[in-house]
Order: C-alpha cells, then sequence, then structure tokens
C-alpha cells in the first residue's frame, strides 16, 4: 500500500485526502491545525509547523509528499523533502516562484507567450511607478506585491484605491518593503480557471472551473480567498468557445517550459492558470503552484483516474490522459458571519443537519468534544454534483441550509451559468 503524507489543513488538502484514500493510499497528514475531516481519514496526523523543514515529521516509509498549499513551496519544503530522496507532488522552490513571485511568472510569460500579459512594470522606483501611471493613466491601474499575500493584497483602481494619492501611497508601502512592486493595467472581462497536472515536460488539463472571489452578491465587496465555484458537465464555460480554451492550453504549455528555462528545474506538481477572457484576447491573471480553493473540489469530485496513480506518473514523468466524469459541479462556501472583515464572528459552534446529498469540506474549522465550531475563515465547502449546473446547484443549496449557526454564504453562486 502506498504511503502518503499530506501537507496543509485546508479544505484543498482535505479534497485530496478524500481523493487519495478513495485510490487506496494510507495517509498521514501534518497539519498547522487538525483538520477534524483530513484527521478521520489519516491514520497518523503531526500538528506542527508546515513551513519549517525541521518541523516535517520522520519521512521513513512515505513513499511521496503531496504538498497541498503554496507557502512550504516558498519557504523550500519541497527541497527540503527531495534532498531527503523522497518524491514530492509541488516543485521545487524556483518553479514554485511561478505562483510566489509575481514579477518571475509576467517575466515567463513574456518570454514565452507575451500576448497573453496584461501591459505591465516591474517597478523599482518611483520613477518607474510615475512613468506607468502617465503612459496607462492611473484609473487603469493595479497594483500587486511580489510575494505571497493569500489572495487579499492585489488592490485595484476604482475598487479598491480611489485616488492617485491612496494608489502611490500603496505602491510605495510595497517598494519600501520589497524593493520592487509589479503594476499592472487593469483588465476587463471574465475570469476562468484552468488547472493541470505537471510532470515537469507534459501537462494534463483538468475541467474548467469559475470562481467567485467577491465576499458578496453581485460580485460586490472586498476580495476573499474565494465564495464558491462552478464546473459544467462538458468541462467547459458557456462563455468561453473551443478556441479560447485552447489558447488557455497553449499559454500553459508554453509557461511549463518557460518555467524550466528560467528556473532551471522542471515543474512537476499542480499548475494552475487564471484567465480572463479580454476583448484583446485570453489574458494571464496569474499562475498558482498547487489546486485552487474550492476549485479543487470541483475536479477532484469528478475525477475517475485514481490520484494515486496520477501522482506517481507526476513523479516519473510519465503522466497520460485523466478522465473525468461528465457531471456539473457547485461549490458554495459557508463563512462565518463576518468574513471578511474584522468582526468576524469565532469559535461560534456549527450544527449540520442530517440527511443531505452533497459532499462537504472542512476548511478552517476545528472539532471539540463532537462539535464543530468557526475560526475566523471560511468554514466549510459544500459541494453538489448533478447532470446539470443547476441541478448541481440546486442540491449544493440545499445542504448549505442544512448548516446551522453564525454563518452565512453568497446566495447567487453559478446563478449566472
Ligand atoms: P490575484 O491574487 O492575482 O489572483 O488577484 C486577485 C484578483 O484581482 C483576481 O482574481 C482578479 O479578479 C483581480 N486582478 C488581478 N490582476 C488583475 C488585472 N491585471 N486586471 C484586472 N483584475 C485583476
Ligand atoms: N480560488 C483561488 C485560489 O485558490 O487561489
Amino acid at each position: 500500500m502506498t504511503r502518503v503524507l499530506l501537507l496543509g489543513n485546508g479544505a484543498r488538502e482535505h479534497a485530496v485526502a478524500v481523493s487519495l484514500v478513495h485510490s487506496g493510499v494510507e495517509l498521514y497528514a501534518h497539519m498547522e491545525q487538525r483538520n477534524p475531516g483530513i484527521a478521520h481519514l489519516s491514520k497518523k496526523i503531526t500538528i506542527g509547523s508546515i513551513t519549517d523543514p525541521k518541523s516535517i515529521p520522520e519521512l521513513y516509509g512515505i513513499d511521496y509528499v503531496f504538498v497541498g498549499p503554496e507557502a512550504p513551496l516558498a519557504s523550500g519544503v519541497s527541497d527540503f523533502i527531495m534532498s531527503q530522496g523522497v518524491p514530492c507532488v509541488g516543485p521545487s522552490q524556483a518553479a514554485g516562484m511561478i505562483e510566489t513571485s509575481k514579477s518571475f511568472a509576467r517575466i515567463v510569460i513574456d518570454q514565452t507567450t507575451p500576448q497573453a500579459n496584461p501591459r505591465y512594470i516591474i517597478a523599482r522606483s518611483l520613477d518607474d511607478l510615475r512613468k506607468f501611471e502617465n503612459q496607462i493613466g492611473v484609473e487603469n491601474m493595479v497594483v500587486k506585491p511580489n510575494g505571497l499575500t493569500g489572495g487579499k493584497g492585489v488592490k485595484i483602481f476604482g475598487e479598491h484605491l480611489s485616488t492617485r494619492e491612496e494608489l502611490e501611497k500603496y505602491a510605495i508601502s510595497l517598494l519600501t518593503k520589497t524593493g520592487l512592486v509589479v503594476l499592472e493595467e487593469k483588465l476587463q472581462g471574465i475570469e476562468f480557471t484552468l488547472q493541470s497536472f505537471a510532470d515537469g515536460s507534459r501537462l494534463e488539463f483538468m475541467p474548467i472551473v469559475r470562481d467567485y472571489k467577491r465576499a458578496y452578491d453581485g460580485d460586490k465587496g472586498p476580495n476573499t480567498g474565494s465564495m464558491g465555484s462552478y464546473s459544467t458537465s462538458t468541462h467547459d464555460m458557456p462563455y468561453l468557445t473551443a478556441e479560447d480554451l485552447e489558447t488557455a492550453k497553449t499559454i500553459m504549455n508554453a509557461t511549463l517550459v518557460g518555467i524550466k528555462k528560467k528556473a532551471g528545474t522542471a515543474f512537476k506538481g499542480i499548475l494552475y492558470g487564471q484567465f480572463m477572457k479580454t476583448q484583446a484576447g485570453i489574458k494571464v491573471i496569474e499562475y498558482n503552484a498547487r489546486f485552487g480553493d474550492p476549485e479543487v473540489m470541483n475536479v477532484l469530485s469528478i475525477m475517475s483516474s485514481s490520484l494515486d496513480e496520477v501522482c506517481h506518473r507526476i513523479i516519473d514523468g510519465s503522466l497520460n490522459k485523466i478522465k473525468f466524469e461528465n457531471e456539473a459541479t457547485v461549490c458554495v462556501y459557508v463563512v462565518p458571519e463576518g468574513y471578511p472583515g474584522t468582526e468576524v464572528i469565532k469559535d461560534s459552534s456549527i450544527a449540520i443537519d442530517p440527511g443531505g446529498t452533497c459532499e462537504l469540506y472542512y476548511a478552517s474549522v476545528y472539532e471539540k468534544e463532537g462539535q464543530i465550531f468557526t475560526t475566523g475563515s471560511r468554514a466549510i465547502g459544500v459541494l453538489g454534483k448533478g447532470n446539470t449546473v443547476s441541478e448541481a446547484r440546486k442540491r449544493a443549496y440545499e445542504d448549505t441550509r442544512r448548516i446551522r449557526g453564525r454563518v452565512r454564504y453568497r446566495r447567487d453562486i453559478a446563478l449566472d451559468a
């Protein structure tokens, strides 16, 4: 039996755990906080830092490690694991820069598919900042920290920044902190997520997913880690043509080659592309070096190939066709009242009425005396499946309403599908 150590404790890792156990592995989990869903699936769990190599548990007898989130990639944990002679599903620190450094990503895209980049500049001084402002106009700008910010560092003029002073203040604060800031043209259009398995030289694509990042209905409010997502039974999106899909795949295939060239090491793991369909064509918003959360739930819940076998093929460099059921999926995230603000309701108990039909994935919750409690972050992902998006949506919302406590959710996930 394959023994796998899984790093991470969010709903993303809960979904990976379900899929790995379903494909017959014996699961070991190392988490910073005990995720009750993962704990129930694991032979053994350990609690400790997932970003400090010294905290990684004994790897003796482990066939491979699956790295769930991006933070351990950024801190070099995947390199540490490989240096111990244990294979890792998750890229090296250098290849992972496609997510952990926004400037690295824009440069790789420039070197491979420049048409997929918005106009941008890697600004290293106030002069650079002013030059770009004059070039494209402050009202058309997006400011991005170079490093990881949990999806909350990107600020867009007209949404999070309303004057030149505000934009400059934010950009200068990032410049001062890290020596550079990525400034981009504000793109307009509709977004989609394309995730792939990567074995270093080949990508195998998963169904397209649409993610809803804004806190409130009608795509209003601040960005969150995401409030929900959907995918269709035909694995495409109503607003994308076959050509759009091919373009996105071509861009990602070129990126895989570009990463190897620039980082000097091949990318193995999960390569996640977030795109926008604009009037000027398909553009890359960002890349991630891991599964999306919640997008992972949409794809793994309908994957008919064995995740364990796919992981072995990622490690061996022998990926081949991966199969997914022709089912639609809708994921609704249940979050504590007040999320994502400062007045968020923490340590409040959640009850789940019995009789549901959906898969539930635990995100940031903990268990005490058999009861589930919220923390300050997203609580539970409810994943409904069906022959159509509207069927999947109906099921997801039926079960969302079974979750009781001081929680809320968006009511319009997949409504525009
Ligand atoms: P990111 O952390 O790069 O995914 O950015 C978070 C969100 O900001 C994305 O989901 C987009 O909605 C938005 N965003 C990022 N970059 C741009 C851009 N160049 N133009 C318009 N919106 C953007
Ligand atoms: N759902 C977006 C992300 O995982 O980054």
